[in-house]
């Protein structure tokens, strides 16, 4: 990969998320699913958004991916203020700026896997011959060059998710959002799609934000470690550890390139 595919960044948090409220009404309940997360992320991160089952993760996950709007409080993505795009916007955002995966991988079962990554391209409005040619070179690089022409049930979970990462990457997003992308796999198959998802990260600068209820995954790739908890950020430390490693890493290859 060269410099040139790495994502610009421009010293403004990718993410900022203000007073982030979102309420959900069932009859007479009031479940308040996010309840006033305020949280920045900065451009080329990876952060983890961690928390036990039903504490609000993916629904923040959501709010930063455009797919659903906020009860009250702000999302700015790249400085864009998402409650102030229009349908269309917001669905060009959600097909430019941000690439996202989840633990079902959720690829059309009737598509083979060349024609789920060029979906995003058919919407981009990318010439058919160029989409073509992106979309092998896409599963090429997570290793499927030979199973383009498969479909989704052919496929092992970890190939599966190997291609949702394609696909998510396709339109080149700056933020790339995981929600618990490892979680249908075993470690070993998960371990391969993190250490995918952490070369994106560091060789294309891309902004990463995983939701995990797994603390030890979160601290073996994430830079930071955000916790929720009833809706409420309710912690929010650097992992050392990794965040060192990342700044070598990142010496190294600048190294490779001179
Ligand atoms: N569409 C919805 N309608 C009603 N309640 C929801 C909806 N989505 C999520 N919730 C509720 O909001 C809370 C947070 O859910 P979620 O964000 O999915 O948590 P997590 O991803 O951490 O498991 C849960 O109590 C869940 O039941
Ligand atoms: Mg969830």
């Amino acid at each position: 990969m060269s410099s040139t595919d790495r994502v610009p960044h421009n010293g403004h948090p990718a993410i900022h998320a203000e007073q982030l409220r979102r309420h959900y009404r069932m009859g007479e309940t009031l479940i308040r699913a996010v309840d006033g997360v305020t949280l920045k992320v900065n451009a080329g991160e990876f952060v983890a958004l961690l928390g036990s089952s039903g504490s609000g993760k993916s629904s923040v996950l959501n709010l930063i991916a455009g797919l659903d709007r906020p009860t009250s409080g702000s999302v700015i993505v790249q400085e864009r203020d998402l409650a102030q795009l229009s349908r269309e916007e917001l669905a060009s955002y959600r097909l430019h700026t941000v690439g996202m995966v989840f633990q079902s991988f959720n690829l059309i079962a009737s598509m083979t896997l060349a024609e789920n990554v060029e979906l995003p391209m058919r919407f981009a409005e990318v010439d058919r011959r160029e989409r073509a040619s992106l979309a092998r070179e896409a599963l090429a690089r997570v290793g499927l060059q030979a199973r383009m022409n498969h479909r989704p049930s052919e496929l092992s979970g970890g190939e599966q998710q190997r291609a949702a990462l394609a696909r998510a990457l396709i339109n080149r997003p700056q933020l790339l959002l995981a929600d618990e992308p490892t979680g249908n796999l075993d470690s070993h198959t998960g371990t391969e799609i993190m250490n995918m998802v952490r070369e994106f990260n560091q060789q294309l600068g891309m902004t990463v934000v995983m939701v995990t209820h797994e603390r030890a995954l979160a601290e073996r790739y994430a830079q930071r470690l955000i916790f929720l908890a009833d809706g409420k950020l309710v912690g929010d430390e650097s992992n050392p550890a990794v965040a060192a490693a990342t700044a070598t890493d990142y010496a190294g290859a600048d190294g490779e390139r001179r």
